[in-house]
């Protein structure tokens, strides 16, 4: 869909997907986010009131219609009602693209649909569970936790876009957080100072972090760097540069301190 959206104004590597840069692309102007309000439904494409829609809610709709809103509100747990399109990737048996009843559990998800985890269910590492800009977490918390708004809000993550990507324990986790944070420093339209400036912070340091060329200290500062940025700027970028990293610090933290300390060690032996 992203391509589809993209013209050739779109100079900037702004992900035009945001629903006022895709409106700004499609004005003939660089795909980059307005300030909100107004909203698009009250000012959007050449002034006129419009409804930017995923293309997920434009193919359910016919179906809703058809059979009537109690029929879509009769899946999912309270206020958390109706179906959605999991795209399951990663470290899966098989990779796939599937519509489940929101508030199945994630390991009947992933073992259901996608053959399971590689190596089985106990080669776990973590899940992010709403796409890249959602923190990631540990398979202690994917065991039980079911796959719904409110679900994964309590567990400190989130649905996003439910692009389940799963990881097993081969992955470098702090190497595959600095790949996202290297992701949205590249995606930043560079219109809003916390996210420019912060999105290249994150994505250096975290780079320094994968070799454990950091001292113990900066992951508290990686962390207040993140807190700067969220709810800082003009669009959600800035959050789901954030999040990832908050994620990674949140349940990596023993990992990350582990990577520094053999780096300073590595380093003293050198020395010596
Ligand atoms: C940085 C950013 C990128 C986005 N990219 C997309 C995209 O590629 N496709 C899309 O449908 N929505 C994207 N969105 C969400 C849209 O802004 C909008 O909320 C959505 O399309 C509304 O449709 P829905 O209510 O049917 O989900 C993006 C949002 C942000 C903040
Ligand atoms: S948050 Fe980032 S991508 Fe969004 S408008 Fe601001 S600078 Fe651009």
């Amino acid at each position: 869909m992203q391509h589809m959206q993209r013209t050739n104004h779109d100079v900037t590597h702004v992900d035009a997907g945001e629903e006022t840069a895709l409106i700004e692309s499609l004005e003939g102007k660089q795909g980059k986010p307005r300030l909100k309000p107004p909203f698009p439904a009250n000012v959007g494409l050449w002034g006129c009131p419009t409804t930017v829609t995923n293309v997920e809610t434009v193919a359910v709709a016919p179906t809703i219609l058809r059979r009537g809103p109690e029929w879509f509100a009769g899946f999912g747990r309270k206020n958390n009602h109706g179906t959605k399109l999991f795209c399951i990737s990663g470290h899966v048996n098989q990779p796939v693209t599937v519509e489940e009843e929101l508030g199945i559990s994630m390991r009947e998800l992933i073992e259901k649909h996608a053959g399971g985890v590689r190596g089985g269910w106990d080669n776990l590492l973590a899940v992010i569970p709403g796409g890249s800009s959602c923190p990631v977490l540990p398979k202690t918390v994917c065991d039980n936790v079911l796959m719904d708004f409110d679900a994964l809000k309590e567990a400190q993550s989130g649905l996003g876009t439910a692009a389940v990507m799963v990881m097993d324990k081969s992955t470098d986790i702090v190497d595959a957080i600095a790949r996202l944070a290297y992701f949205y420093k590249h995606e930043s339209c560079g219109q809003c100072t916390p996210c420019r400036e912060g999105s290249g912070w994150l994505a250096d340091m975290m780079k320094r972090m994968v070799r454990g060329d950091a001292r113990v200290e900066e992951i508290d500062m990686l962390y207040e760097v993140t807190k700067q940025i969220e709810g800082h700027t003009i669009c959600a970028l800035g959050d789901a540069a954030a999040w990832p990293v908050q994620g990674l610090i949140r349940h990596f933290r023993g990992e990350m301190e582990d990577r520094i300390g053999r780096a300073s060690l590595a380093a003293e032996q050198i020395a010596a």
